[in-house]
């Protein structure tokens, strides 16, 4: 079943750098599945997820997760799929998963309702991600759990530390880009301290990370960004046009590889007392 609800001003409040509208969201989500969702499945395993539970999955895009979730829980259990921008969220044909316009930091969730809130690449791009993980915590259960996963970005491919990665021109300026646009790069490797912060019991996080060589999903990925932000970048004059076609064109060079960012997964479980949340 697919309902949607919500409202256009919040979308437009919380500006997203890589927007769902563009065509280079087609590209994206699919390579997203590929890179990281072997990792999401394990982790969401190896937490529970099973028969008859409710799940939240927050940003939840092309909804590889949603749908793999909806699997899990079965017809007894409920999947709650939100996203500013659900065009690519097509659930028509799955009982067990609904569909919600809806912006993490300011709309409304029920409270106490869910024993699963993920999310996975959302709060880098929020500009308010305390509330957001406030709000993501407030909706557990009493014994539901968070996880989050999260790039840290912040570490480059560095030919110096190692002869053969790549380090493109548009890769820099693309975070430049990003950096500017209020995204937080780094943000990954601060989940684990944060989940504590915002009162979690049994909080743990793993980092996984990847050589991308140029066919691999990544560098997929890495290609619908570059796409996407390619006339900013121009415009801000931080890459030229043949800086920017060189660099495309090497993505599909035999000989590239790069690191990937790392992608973070932290997660914890909502004291059994309300109270005990420091939200
Ligand atoms: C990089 S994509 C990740 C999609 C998916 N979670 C995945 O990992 O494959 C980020 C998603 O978060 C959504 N998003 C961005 N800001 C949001 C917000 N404030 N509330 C809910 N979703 C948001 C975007 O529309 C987009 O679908």
């Amino acid at each position: 079943m697919s309902t949607r609800e919500g409202n256009d001003a919040s979308t437009r409040a919380n500006a997203y750098a890589l927007d769902n509208a563009s065509p280079e969201a087609l590209a994206r989500f699919p390579a997203l599945a590929d890179a990281f969702d072997q990792g999401t499945q394990r982790h969401l395993a190896a937490l529970g997820v099973a028969p008859g539970w409710r799940c939240l999955e927050v940003g939840g895009g092309g909804g590889s997760i949603a749908r793999w979730l909806a699997q899990r829980v079965g017809p007894a259990g409920h999947v709650l799929v939100t996203d500013i921008d659900p065009q690519h969220l097509r659930f028509a044909d799955v009982r067990e998963v609904e569909v919600r316009i809806h912006d993490i930091t300011v709309d409304p969730l029920p409270a106490a309702s869910f024993d699963l809130v993920h999310a996975r690449l959302v709060l880098v791009h929020v500009r308010d991600r305390e509330r957001a993980l406030a709000n993501m915590i407030a909706a557990l259960k009493p014994g539901g759990w968070l996880i989050d996963e999260e790039f840290d970005s912040s570490v480059f491919p560095d030919p110096a530390r190692n002869p053969g990665e790549t380090l493109l021109e548009t890769h820099k300026a693309l975070a430049r880009t990003l950096d500017e646009q209020g995204v937080d790069r780094g943000f990954g490797r601060r989940l684990f301290g944060r989940l504590r912060a915002h009162g979690l019991d049994h909080v743990a996080a793993e980092g996984r990370t990847f050589m991308w060589p140029a066919g691999s999903p990544g560098p997929a990925m890495m290609r619908a960004n570059y796409l996407q932000l390619r006339s900013q970048m121009i415009a801000a004059e931080y890459i030229t046009h043949a800086e920017f076609d060189r660099d495309i064109a090497s993505l599909d060079d035999p000989d590239f590889f790069m690191p990937s960012p790392v992608l973070w997964a932290a997660w914890g479980q909502r004291r059994q007392s309300a109270q005990d949340l420091h939200v």
